[in-house]
C-alpha cells in the first residue's frame, strides 16, 4: 500500500538498535528496540567497537521485527528514514548503510534524520499520537523550547515549523559534559550500574535533596574558551561563543565535586564493595534491583545522590525557563533520556503550572534512544521532497540549527 504515508526509520547512532514504522508522522505500527546495555554495563559506558559488532549482529532482525509488528512488508514502505548523526561514526554506519541498500533495492526515497531533531519529534509524535493527527493540529504550528537531554547532549533549542517544516536555533548547550554523562560518571563512581539515570533517579528518593548544597557558577563565555577553540568532544559540535552564557551549561564541575566528596567521606571502599555485590562479584545477581542497591547504601550516599540530583534538576530547570522567558517561545518540550527523570518531571512540571506555560515530556519508552522519534522527524521532510543523497554518510558532530 505504497502512498500511505509509510516511513521505516532506523536508529543506530548510539547503544541501541533501533526500528520503527510510522505512518505519516503520527501513528506508530511498530517500535522495537535492541538495547546492548548488557554489553557495555560492565565497562560502565559505551565501547564504540563493540557498539559497531552489536549494530551489526541487531540491525537485520531488529528491522525485521518491525515491520512483522507493524503488519506490512517492504513492498508497502513509502521511504526510509535513518539517523546521520551526531553519534558514534561506526554505529552510524551500520544504520545508514543498512538504510541505504533498503531504499536503492525498493526504489524508495532515503531520508537522513539528526538524532537530536528525532528527540523533538518524540515530544511531537506523542501529541500527535493523542490527538489523531499530523500536520492537522495546531501543535504543528507552534514554536516551543526544547530542551534536549541525554547521555550526549545538553541543548536547548527554539524548535519553528513553518508550513511543517521544522527549524531550529541553538539557544543554549553545555559547554563540557553533558547532564546524563554526569549521571553515568556519578553511578559509575558510587559504584552503581549503567546507564546510571535510573539508578540515581530510584535511589534518590532516599536521601535528603539538600543534604549537600553542589551549586553551578554562571559560565563565562570568553573565559572558558580563552580565546581559542574548545577542545571538549561536546563542545566541538557547535559554537559556544556566540551564545548567551546564562543559557550554557556544564556538568563536569559537579561530578569533580561528587568525587571530591566521596574520597573526603572515604565512601570509595563502600562503593567498591557494592559494585562487587551487585554487578561483579561472583555471588552478584543476573539482573540487580534497585531493592538490592539500596540495601547497600548508608545514609550519606543516598543523601549525596539526592543532593547531586536535586542540583542537576535545579540548574536545568532554571536555565531553560529563563531561555524560555528571554527567546519567548509560549512552550516548552523536554526530551532525550534524562526526560525520563521523575524528580525533572515534577519540578518542571510545577514551575511551568506556576508560570501557565504548556509542558509536554514524551513518553518513558520514547524518552531514551528509538527509531519510532526518527519516523516521526523524517515526516515532514518527505513531505517537503528533502530526500539524502546518494552518497549519504555518517557525520558523528552533526549540528542542528546553528
Ligand atoms: O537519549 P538517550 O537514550 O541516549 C543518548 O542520546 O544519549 O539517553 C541516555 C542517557 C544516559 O546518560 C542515562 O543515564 C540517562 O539518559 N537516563 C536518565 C534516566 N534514564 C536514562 N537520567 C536520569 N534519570 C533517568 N530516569
Ligand atoms: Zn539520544
Amino acid at each position: 500500500m505504497p502512498g500511505n504515508g509509510l516511513i521505516l526509520a532506523i536508529e543506530s547512532s548510539c547503544d541501541e538498535t533501533a526500528a520503527a514504522v510510522v505512518q505519516r508522522g503520527s501513528r506508530t505500527l511498530s517500535s522495537v528496540v535492541a538495547s546492548q546495555i548488557a554489553t557495555h554495563a560492565r565497562y560502565g559506558g559505551v565501547v564504540p567497537e563493540l557498539a559497531s559488532r552489536e549494530h551489526l549482529r541487531a540491525i537485520v532482525p531488529v528491522v525485521r521485527a518491525a515491520l512483522v509488528q507493524a503488519n506490512i512488508t517492504l513492498a508497502d514502505l513509502d521511504a526510509v528514514a535513518v539517523t546521520s548523526g551526531p553519534g558514534l561514526a561506526g554505529a552510524l554506519l551500520v544504520g545508514i548503510i543498512y538504510a541505504k541498500a533498503l531504499a536503492y533495492a525498493q526504489n524508495i526515497p532515503l531520508i537522513a534524520v539528526n538524532h537530536l531533531e528525532g528527540h523533538i519529534h518524540a515530544v511531537l509524535l506523542n501529541e500527535r499520537g493523542a490527538t489523531g493527527e499530523a500536520n492537522g493540529s495546531n501543535l504543528d504550528d507552534e514554536p516551543a523550547l526544547a530542551l534536549v537531554v541525554s547521555g550526549g547532549h545538553t541543548h536547548l533549542y527554539l524548535a519553528r515549523p513553518t508550513h511543517g517544516t521544522w527549524h531550529y536555533t541553538l539557544v543554549g548547550r553545555t559547554v563540557d559534559d553533558a547532564a546524563g554523562e554526569a549521571y553515568d560518571k556519578v553511578a559509575k563512581l558510587l559504584g552503581l550500574g549503567y546507564p546510571g539515570g535510573p539508578w540515581i533517579d530510584a535511589l534518590a528518593l532516599h536521601g535528603n535533596p539538600h543534604a549537600i548544597p553542589f551549586a553551578f557558577s554562571q559560565i563565562k563565555t570568553k573565559l572558558h574558551l580563552g580565546g581559542k577553540p574548545p577542545r571538549t568532544k561536546a563542545a566541538k559540535t557547535a559554537p559556544i561563543a556566540a551564545l548567551d552564557p546564562h543559557f550554557l551549561f556544564s556538568f563536569s564541575g559537579i561530578k569533580t565535586a561528587v568525587l571530591r566528596y566521596v574520597e573526603l567521606h572515604n565512601l570509595r571502599p563502600e562503593a567498591e564493595a557494592r559494585r562487587e555485590a551487585l554487578f561483579t562479584g561472583p555471588d552478584a545477581p543476573a539482573s540487580p534491583t534497585i531493592e538490592a542497591a539500596l540495601a547497600t547504601c548508608d545514609p550519606q550516599t543516598l543523601d549525596l545522590i539526592a543532593s547531586f540530583q536535586c542540583a542537576v534538576v535545579g540548574d536545568l530547570l532554571k536555565k531553560t525557563f529563563a531561555a524560555q522567558q528571554s527567546v519567548g517561545p509560549a512552550r516548552i518540550l523536554v526530551t532525550g533520556g534524562v526526560a525520563a527523570n521523575r524528580e525533572l518531571r515534577a519540578r518542571f512540571t510545577a514551575e511551568a503550572e506556576r508560570r501557565h506555560l504548556p509542558i509536554a515530556f514524551p513518553t518513558l519508552a520514547l524518552s531514551t534512544d528509538n527509531a519510532a522519534m526518527i519516523a516521526a522527524a523524517a515526516w515532514p521532510r518527505f513531505q517537503a521532497g528533502h530526500f539524502a543523497p546518494a552518497d549519504l554518510s555518517a557525520d558523528p558532530s552533526l549540528a542542528l540549527g546553528y
